[in-house]
C-alpha cells in the first residue's frame, strides 16, 4: 500500500485494573483509506483508539504520525495533530445550538460577529459535505442521526484528516448508514483517512479498504476487503467458525399467544411512547419488531411483561386479557422475558447463580414440593445451565454480582430460554453478547419456537430479525408502520418503513 502510513501504532499495550484490553497491537492506516477496526464487544477497539486519541496513556508502545513519533497526551494534542474521534456516545450540550457545540472548547470565546461568521463556515461545511443540519438548531431538537453530524462537522471544522468513528451506525437507520458510508467514501476519495469501529461484518464488506481485526485486545488479522469475505472475517474474529445461517421449522400456528390491542403506554418521562400499537404473535411463532432503538421497544416489552403501566389499549395472553397484571403475574402465567437491562432487572445481585437460574420456576416441581426448596434439583439444573450456556463461574453457588457483564447476560438468557414458557418478550436478546453465544441464543428461539412458544423479538439487527422471523413489524415513533412476511421482506423497504414511511399498499 502507502509507502509510509499516515498513522501507525507499534506494540501499543493498554491495562486497566483487571484487564488487558489492549495487548501489544500494531496497528497502521494508510492516506485516503477507510479502515475498519472490526471486533467483538470488549476486543478492545474503544480502548485502542481512545490512545490514538489522547484519552488514555498507554503503558507501553509508540505511535507515529505521519512518520514521526508523537506523545499523545490528550484530545488537544491529537487534534493539532489533525485526529478527531466521533465518540459512540455523543457529548453534545443538549440545550446549545449546533454551532455553539461545534465552537465549544475553541481556544478563544465567540463574540456575537465570530458567531455569526461561524454560522456561515459551518453552514458551507455542511453542504460541501452532504451532512445537512441547521447550525442554529438546539441539540435536544435533533435526531440521532443530525446529532452525528454534528459531531463529524465539529472535528472536520477542527481541520481533522484523520477521522476516527466509534460504532457509528449503532444509532442510524439503514438509509442514514448508507449515507454516511457514501460520506466515509468521499472523505477517502478526498484523501483522508478513516478508521471505522464495527463489530458488523457487512459493515466492513460495505464500506472499508482494510481491516485490522481485534480478539480480546490482541490483532488477530489485517486483511484487505476485497481479498476476504464474511465468514473468513468472522472466523478471525470468533476464533471459530460461525454459521450464518439458521433453520426454521413448522409453520406457525393460526392460534395467537399474545395480541395488542391499540396500546398507548408512557416513557419514564410521562411522554406517549407507544401510540396505539397493536400485533399479534402467534404459537410456534417469532414476530420479529425491527427499527430504530427508541421508537418504544423497550415500553412495549415492559408493558407486556407486566413492568409498566397501560395508559390505554389491551395485552391478551391466550384469549385472557391480562392488561394491568404485574410481572409477578405474567411470569406465572407463562410469559419469558430476556430484558434490556440485564443487571437491574434481569438477576437479584445478592442471589447465587443456581438461585437466580430457578428464579422463574422456584415455586414449582421438581424445584419444589410443598414449602420445601429442593436443593439437589436446584443445583443439578444450575450445573447443567452453566454448562449448556458456557457461563465462567468459579462455583454455581457464587453470588451473582461476582460475573462478569457476558456471564451475567448468559444467566439470564439460560434461566429464561430454558424452560417451558408461552410467549418470549426477547429485548435486544444478542446485543453486547459474544458471537459464539449470540448463535446459541438464536438458536434457541428457534427451538422454543419449534416447541410451541409464541416470540416477541425485539432487535435493531436487521440481519437477526431476517434470519430468525416469521413476519416483521416495524415500529417508528409508538406505532406499527406495517407487519411483512419475512419471506417477501427485503432490506430497502425495511429501511424505509425505519425511517417512518408507512408499508406500501400490496
Ligand atoms: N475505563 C476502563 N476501566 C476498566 N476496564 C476497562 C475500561 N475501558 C475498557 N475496559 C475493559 O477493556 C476491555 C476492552 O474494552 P473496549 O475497548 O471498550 O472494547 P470494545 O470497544 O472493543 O468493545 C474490556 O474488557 C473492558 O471491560
Ligand atoms: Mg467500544
Amino acid at each position: 500500500m502507502q509507502p509510509s502510513p499516515i498513522i501507525k501504532m507499534e506494540q501499543v499495550v493498554k491495562r486497566f485494573p483487571g484487564a488487558l484490553a489492549v495487548d501489544h497491537v500494531d496497528f497502521e492506516v494508510g492516506r485516503g483509506e477507510v479502515h475498519a477496526l472490526l471486533g467483538e464487544n470488549g476486543a478492545g477497539k474503544t480502548t485502542l483508539m481512545n490512545v490514538l486519541y489522547g484519552i488514555h496513556r498507554p503503558d507501553s508502545g509508540k505511535i507515529f504520525v505521519n512518520g514521526r513519533e508523537v506523545s499523545i497526551r490528550s484530545p488537544k494534542d491529537a487534534i493539532t495533530l489533525r485526529i478527531g474521534m466521533v465518540h459512540q456516545n455523543f457529548r453534545l450540550v443538549e440545550s446549545h445550538t449546533v454551532c455553539e457545540n461545534i465552537l465549544l472548547g475553541l481556544k478563544n470565546l465567540p463574540t456575537i460577529l465570530k458567531l455569526k461568521t461561524a454560522e456561515k463556515e459551518i453552514e458551507e461545511l455542511s453542504k460541501q459535505y452532504d451532512l445537512p443540519v441547521d447550525p442554529r438548531a438546539r441539540i435536544w431538537q435533533l435526531s440521532m442521526g443530525e446529532r452525528q453530524r454534528v459531531e463529524i462537522l465539529k472535528i472536520l471544522y477542527r481541520g481533522a484528516d484523520i477521522l476516527i468513528l466509534d460504532e457509528p451506525t449503532s444509532v442510524l437507520t439503514p438509509l442514514e448508514s448508507k449515507h454516511l458510508f457514501d460520506f466515509l467514501r468521499k472523505m477517502a476519495a478526498e484523501g483522508k483517512s478513516v478508521i471505522f469501529i464495527t463489530h458488523k461484518l457487512d459493515e466492513v464488506m460495505a464500506v472499508s479498504d482494510r481491516a485490522t481485526v481485534l480478539r480480546a485486545g490482541r490483532v488477530v488479522g489485517k486483511v484487505a476487503t476485497s481479498t476476504t469475505s464474511k465468514p473468513d472475517l468472522a472466523t478471525l474474529m470468533v476464533g471459530r467458525k460461525v454459521l450464518f445461517t439458521y433453520e426454521r421449522r413448522g409453520e406457525a400456528s393460526a392460534s395467537p399467544v399474545l395480541e395488542v390491542r391499540d396500546l398507548q403506554v408512557l416513557n419514564d418521562k410521562g411522554l406517549p411512547a407507544l401510540k396505539g400499537t397493536s400485533l399479534t404473535v402467534h404459537a410456534h411463532e417469532i414476530l420479529g419488531i425491527a427499527g430504530v432503538a427508541g421508537n418504544g421497544q423497550k415500553e412495549l416489552a415492559e408493558s407486556i411483561t407486566g413492568l409498566r403501566d397501560v395508559s390505554s389499549g389491551q395485552v391478551i395472553i391466550e384469549g385472557n386479557n391480562v392488561s394491568g397484571r404485574n410481572a409477578k403475574y405474567m411470569i406465572e402465567h407463562g410469559v419469558a422475558y430476556v430484558p434490556e437491562d440485564r443487571i437491574n432487572v434481569g438477576a437479584p445481585q445478592s442471589l447465587s447463580i443456581a438461585e437466580n437460574l430457578v428464579l422463574r420456576t422456584y415455586r414449582y416441581e421438581p424445584f419444589s414440593k410443598g414449602l420445601l426448596l429442593e436443593k439437589r434439583e436446584i443445583g443439578s439444573n444450575a450445573e447443567k445451565l452453566i454448562s449448556e450456556f458456557n457461563i465462567v463461574t468459579s462455583s454455581r453457588d457464587a453470588i451473582t454480582r461476582t460475573l462478569s457483564g457476558g456471564n451475567l447476560q448468559k444467566l439470564i438468557l439460560a434461566r429464561e430460554l430454558s424452560g417451558r414458557p408461552k410467549l418470549i418478550v426477547a429485548l435486544y436478546p444478542t446485543r453486547g453478547v459474544d458471537v459464539g453465544a449470540t448463535e446459541y441464543v438464536r438458536e434457541l428461539l428457534l427451538k422454543q419456537r419449534e416447541g410451541g412458544a409464541g416470540i416477541l423479538l425485539i432487535s435493531e439487527d436487521l440481519e437477526e430479525i431476517l434470519s430468525l422471523s416469521d413476519r416483521i413489524a416495524v415500529l417508528y415513533e409508538g406505532q406499527i408502520m406495517g407487519v411483512i412476511p419475512a419471506e417477501s421482506a427485503n432490506m430497502e423497504e425495511l429501511g424505509l418503513m425505519m425511517g417512518g414511511a408507512l408499508k406500501k399498499a400490496a
